[in-house]
C-alpha cells in the first residue's frame, strides 16, 4: 500500500509527459502514489520545459507559489526536473532554498536514490549528461496506465541544432533506442490491450541512421505494423529534411499507419529557413507534402510555425502565409520567436518589437482558423472510423479519434469504449467533430 503522495506537474512536450509517467512508475516502488492535489502531497515535482522564455518564467513563478505547501513539521520534498533543471542545474538549489531536488533530462534513473536522500533531508542536483552507450539501457518502463493509445519513445535528444532551438542543449545528442526493445515494448502494450501506438522522438525520421545497426524509421514502422493487436500507428515529430521516400511509401500501403502527420515547416521563406538552419527549402517542403498527398489524398497535416524570427521581413512572413494556403494544414501550432540563451539565433539582433511579432502571429492564426474551418467542413457528411477512447464532455456522449487524429464526439453507449465504430460526421467545430453513430466497425 502506498503511504505517501506524489504531485507532479508537467510542462512542455510529449517527451516530458512520458518522462513524468516514468517518474510516477519509478517512485511507486518507493511507496508514492500520484495525487492531483499539491496541498496533500508528500512530494511535489515540476517537470519543466525551456523551449520558450515564457515557459521558464512560469516555472519560477510556480515554484514560488508551491512553497506554501511546504508544511511545518513535515519534511515535504520539492523537486524540479526536465529542461529548465538541465539548463540551470545547481543554480536552482541556490535560487530557491526550499527546493530539495534538481534532476536533468538524462538523470531520471537516479531519482529513486535522490528521493531517498531527500527524505533524510539531503539536497541534491544531478544534471550530468550520460554517454550514448549507457543511455541505451536507461529507459525506465511506464506502468499503471490503462489508455488505449500510448506513446512509445523510439529516440531521444536532437543533433539538428536549428538556430533558435534549445532542445539539443537540454536533451543532449540524438540516440535511437534498440529496435528490439521498442518492439518488445509495443508487444507488451498490445498484450495489455493497447490498440494505438504513437512513436515518439524529436526527429523520428532520422531513427536508426546514426547507429547503422538499426532499421530505418520506415522499416521500423513496418515491423510495428506486424504486431497483432496494434490497430493504429502514428508518430511525432517528423523533420521535413529527413523524410525519406520509403517513409512516404508507408502511407500508401500500411493501412494501420494513420492518415495524419505533424510536419513542422517553421517558415515559408527560404531566406528565413536558411537562417533557422532547417536544411530544406520551401519547394523541398512542398514537394514532400505533394508526395504525401499523392499516396494518401486525405492525409491531415499539422505543423509548427515561428513568427518574428530575427531577419523575418514582411515579405518573408507573407510567404509563410501563402505556405499555409498551399499545404492546407488541418491545424497549426504557431509561436512568437523567443531568443534562447546559448543558441545561434540569440546572437542576432531583433528588429521587431513584441507587439509587431504578436500582430503577425494574430494574422497567421486568423488565416489558419479559416483553413481549419474549410478543411473540416469538407469532412461533414463523411463516415469515419473512430477508436472510442472514453466518455465525451456531454452526458451520454462518447469521445474518440478519427484516423486523421481529429476528436469526434457522438452519442453512444459506454460499452463501446475500447472498440472501433463508424460514425457519420454531422458538424465540424474548430477542434473537434460532432458525429452520429452508424454501426460497430
Ligand atoms: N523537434 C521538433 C520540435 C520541438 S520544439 C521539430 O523539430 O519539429 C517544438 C516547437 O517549438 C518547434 O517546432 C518550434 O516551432 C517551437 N520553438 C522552438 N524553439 C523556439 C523558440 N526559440 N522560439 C519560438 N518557438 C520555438
Ligand atoms: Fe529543435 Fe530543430 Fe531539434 Fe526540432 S529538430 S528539436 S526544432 S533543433
Ligand atoms: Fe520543452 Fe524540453 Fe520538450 S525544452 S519542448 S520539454 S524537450
Amino acid at each position: 500500500m502506498p503511504d505517501k503522495l506524489l504531485y507532479i506537474e508537467t510542462f512542455g512536450c510529449q517527451m516530458n509527459v512520458n518522462d513524468s509517467e516514468r517518474i510516477v512508475t519509478m517512485l511507486s516502488d518507493l511507496g508514492y502514489a500520484p495525487t492531483n492535489d499539491p496541498s496533500v502531497a508528500d512530494m511535489i515535482l515540476l517537470n519543466t520545459c525551456s523551449v520558450r522564455g515564457g515557459a521558464e518564467e512560469k516555472v519560477y513563478k510556480r515554484l514560488v507559489n508551491l512553497r506554501i505547501y511546504k508544511r511545518d513539521g513535515k519534511s515535504q520534498i520539492i523537486g524540479v526536473g526536465g529542461c529548465v533543471a538541465q539548463q540551470e542545474g545547481e543554480e536552482l538549489l541556490k535560487k530557491f532554498p526550499y527546493l530539495d531536488l534538481v534532476f536533468g533530462t538524462h538523470n531520471l534513473h537516479l531519482l529513486p536514490d535522490m528521493v531517498q536522500g531527500a527524505e533524510r533531508g539531503e539536497r541534491r542536483s544531478e544534471t550530468a549528461f550520460i554517454d550514448n552507450d549507457q543511455r541505451l539501457d536507461l529507459f525506465p518502463p511506464i506502468k499503471g496506465q490503462s489508455r488505449l493509445s500510448r506513446f512509445v519513445t523510439i529516440m531521444q535528444g536532437c543533433d539538428n541544432f536549428c538556430s533558435y532551438c534549445i532542445v539539443p542543449y537540454v536533451r543532449g545528442r540524438e540516440i535511437s533506442r534498440r529496435s528490439a526493445d521498442i518492439l518488445d515494448e509495443v508487444r507488451q502494450l498490445a498484450d495489455e490491450g493497447v490498440k494505438e501506438v504513437v512513436l515518439l522522438g524529436q526527429n523520428v525520421n532520422s531513427y536508426g541512421l546514426k547507429s547503422g545497426c538499426e532499421p530505418t524509421f520506415a522499416a521500423l514502422i513496418r515491423m510495428v505494423a506486424e504486431i497483432a493487436g496494434i490497430e493504429r500507428i502514428r508518430f511525432t515529430t517528423s523533420h521535413p529534411k529527413d523524410m525519406s521516400d520509403a517513409l512516404i511509401a508507408c502511407f500508401g500501403d500500411i493501412s494501420k499507419l494513420c492518415g495524419q502527420i505533424h510536419l513542422p515547416a517553421q517558415s515559408g521563406s527560404d531566406q528565413v529557413l536558411k537562417l533557422m538552419k532547417r536544411g530544406y527549402t520551401r519547394d523541398a517542403y512542398l514537394d514532400r507534402v505533394r508526395r504525401l498527398k499523392s499516396v494518401r489524398p486525405d492525409i491531415a497535416i499539422t505543423g509548427d510555425i515561428i513568427v518574428g524570427f530575427p531577419g523575418e521581413r514582411e515579405d518573408d512572413f507573407e510567404l509563410t502565409l501563402s505556405l499555409l494556403e498551399e499545404v492546407c494544414y488541418i491545424d497549426l501550432f504557431s509561436f512568437v520567436y523567443s531568443a534562447r540563451p546559448g543558441t545561434r539565433a540569440a546572437e542576432r539582433e531583433e528588429e521587431l518589437t513584441r507587439s509587431q511579432k504578436i500582430a503577425r502571429l494574430e494574422r497567421l492564426m486568423e488565416l489558419q482558423k479559416r483553413i481549419t474551418r474549410e478543411i473540416c467542413q469538407t469532412c461533414v457528411g463523411s463516415i469515419q472510423t473512430i477508436m472510442v477512447e472514453g466518455e465525451g464532455k456531454r452526458p451520454a456522449q462518447l469521445s474518440g479519434k478519427a484516423d486523421n487524429g481529429r476528436i469526434v464526439n457522438f452519442a453512444g453507449d459506454r460499452s463501446l469504449i475500447g472498440t472501433f465504430v463508424d460514425v457519420r460526421i454531422i458538424q465540424a467545430y474548430q477542434n473537434s467533430f460532432l458525429g452520429c453513430l452508424m454501426q460497430k466497425s
